[in-house]
């Protein structure tokens, strides 16, 4: 099975990260030529993730996952009556998960602005931090403040369980929610031959850091600009 899966940047490779454990081929577009999408108009998201869509359907993949919530929360609707292909989003599995449970979310400001998550908190910092890798502890521990004692928190951009460490040793009393892991637990997929191909839209050192901090399986890396022209 050949499964499309792509995000603003190396943030969707943490939910290609649980989908891998399903052996099966996988094509990743990362537009972080583009990033931070959290701050973009929902016309702007339209128009980056249908070319990312494109350019996923013309590898010919059998379905594609929007590892971002930020496409998730603003424009899941419009690419699924758009396009044919099975696309599945990233929020509807946790949103379930969450039913009747208090929680906690941090995410970006064009997810917040969706009110797609209960008691979201803008985290507008971490996103462009994670990637420049640069230091996010004082923002961090900003955001962190505002989260009541023992609360369950949902890490509602796929950016932010790459700071699983961080925050647990920040705080350890918090129930760290991770998409891509009940994004996982919701699909029942066929296992056949493992092959991993990354797209980026801008490649490298710190990109390179960044995805083997996060994956660590043999992939095909190759760097592809999208023509964005309507
Ligand atoms: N990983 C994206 C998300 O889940 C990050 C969005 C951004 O680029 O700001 O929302």
């Amino acid at each position: 099975m050949k499964i499309g899966v792509f995000d603003s940047g190396v943030g969707g490779l943490t939910v290609l990260k649980e989908l891998l454990k399903y052996k099966n081929e996988y094509y990743y577009f990362g537009d972080n030529i583009n990033i931070p999408y959290g701050t973009k108009t929902k016309y702007e998201l339209q128009i980056l993730a249908s070319k990312i869509v494109e350019f996923l359907i013309s590898k010919d993949v059998d379905m594609i996952i929007i590892a971002c919530g930020t496409v998730s929360s603003n424009v899941y609707e419009y690419l699924k009556n758009k396009y044919d292909i099975p696309i599945y989003d990233i929020i509807g599995p946790t949103l379930n998960y969450l039913k009747d449970k208090t929680y906690y979310t941090f995410a970006t400001p064009m997810t917040c602005k969706s009110k797609i998550f209960n008691n979201a908190i803008e985290c507008s910092l971490l996103v462009p931090s994670i990637e420049n890798s640069e230091d996010v502890i004082p923002a961090l521990k900003e955001y962190l403040d505002k989260i009541p004692l023992n609360s369950n928190l949902v890490l509602g951009c796929t950016h932010y369980p790459i700071l699983t460490n961080e925050i647990l040793t920040l705080r350890p009393d918090l129930n760290l929610i991770n998409m891509g892991k009940v994004l996982f637990d919701s699909l029942d997929l066929e296992s056949n031959k493992l092959k991993v191909r990354l797209y980026f839209s801008k490649v490298d050192h710190n990109l390179i850091n960044n995805i083997e901090k996060i994956i660590d399986v043999d992939y095909q890396l190759e760097e592809l600009c999208l023509n964005y022209q309507k």
